[in-house]
């Protein structure tokens, strides 16, 4: 079975974890460090911080950007849940706006009616790896005032006109999940060009302790820390970074030359100058000849582990129809969000289906997928 995942672990990784388990010394410090400083200088900003994962880096930029209950973020519900729920637990306000339906990300346009005067800031998706177009949304984050929080989470080497994602907003949260571009089983960072977001950062995350460490501690934190020895694999990962994008792009590009041959499909769509990093391959199925259930089925029989990914857009998760339930709805108003209306949120949830891209599966293998889709769709 080819897997939609599939994480490298070679000899420079177990190296490097068995490196900092023979000194003993685990918990964040040097080595975190030095990774900030590698993945700052990959991403083109001044400060990153680890975290203990992407859903931490998402909660911590936040509170980091000083977002209070009450204050709404724009964000797409396209996305895993995560991005909204690190909304919603600081007791702030998803307010969802649709998607474009061929770029799978926010679409800048419906941006500006959705804001008010608790609109905070602007949370774009890099969905499947591919870049929101930031040009847009810094102009009217602008425009407004308001803050741009990158989920970068699947966009790690992803590229805007030759920049790299995660550094257009005030803050950016990337995740080392185990099925991310790179991966350290769990694992995240943000990263920012602000010193006092950085600052900030730093202290939420360990227990609002200040710069010199030890017991004084300055404001309520958590501890979203990484350990060192899980650093150590992301160094490692970083490295190989440039290459698994790369290859992602390849097999990427290889099923786009089938895939715009299919009348029944169409793949998401990379505007000019932008550059993908391919975490997530998923084209649209665009006729009623066989259901996507029957399509998933049909990858299977070849052995293709293919799979819908966001069928339920946030706004139709029980999490945000039940919003009433969450600890903070006596204190902030929520919208109904039953009463939503994003259609080609819902759509592309209905349609879209995801088939392995990652860096590891082999030529033999990019073959087995190709051949697997001309022969459902039999062209
Ligand atoms: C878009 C998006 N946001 C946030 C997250 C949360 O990251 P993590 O799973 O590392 O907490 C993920 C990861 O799965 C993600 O894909």
């Amino acid at each position: 079975m080819i897997y939609v995942a599939k994480p490298i672990i070679e000899s420079e990784e177990i190296a490097a974890v068995e490196e900092v388990l023979k000194t003993g010394m685990l918990a964040e410090g040097k080595i975190s460090r030095a990774f900030e400083k590698q993945f700052s200088d990959y991403t083109g900003v001044k400060f990153s911080t680890v975290t203990s994962n992407g859903t931490t880096a998402l909660h911590t930029a936040l509170e980091a950007m000083d977002i209070k209950p009450g204050d709404e973020i724009i964000t797409s519900p396209f996305t895993f849940i995560a991005s909204a729920n690190t909304i919603a637990m600081i007791g702030a306000v998803p307010v969802f706006v649709d998607i474009d339906p061929e770029t799978y990300n926010i679409d800048p346009s419906l941006i500006e009616k959705a804001i008010n005067e608790k609109t905070k800031a602007i949370m774009p998706i890099h969905i499947f790896g591919m870049p929101a177009d930031m040009k847009q949304i810094m102009e009217i984050a602008e425009k407004h005032d308001l803050l741009v929080i990158e989920d970068a989470c699947q966009a790690h080497g992803a590229e805007i006109d030759g920049k790299k994602v995660g550094s257009f907003g005030d803050a950016a949260a990337f995740s080392f999940y185990a099925t991310k571009n790179m991966m350290t089983g769990e694992g995240g960072m943000i990263s920012t060009n602000n010193e006092e977001i950085y600052d900030n950062a730093m202290m939420i995350k360990n227990h609002g302790r200040g710069k010199k460490g030890g017991y004084s501690h300055f404001r309520i934190g958590y501890n979203f820390r990484m350990l060192d020895m899980v650093s150590a694999l992301g160094i490692v990962q970083l490295k190989r970074l440039p290459n698994v994008v790369k290859a992602q792009r390849k097999n990427a590009s290889e099923f786009t030359k089938i895939v715009d041959d299919i009348e029944d499909l169409i793949p998401q769509k990379e505007l000019d100058g932008m550059k993908s990093a391919y975490h997530v391959y998923a084209p649209i199925l665009t006729s009623d000849r066989m259901t996507r259930d029957r399509i998933l089925e049909k990858f299977r029989e070849h052995n293709i582990g293919a799979r819908s990914v966001y069928a339920l857009p946030c706004h139709k998760q029980d999490t945000y129809l039940n919003i009433s339930d969450w600890r903070w709805a006596e204190f902030v108003h929520y919208p109904d969000y039953s009463k939503l209306n994003l259609p080609h949120s819902e759509r592309i949830g209905d349609l879209h289906f995801q088939i392995p891209s990652h860096a590891s599966i082999t030529d033999g293998e990019r073959d087995q997928i190709i051949s697997a889709i001309y022969d459902i769709f039999q062209v």
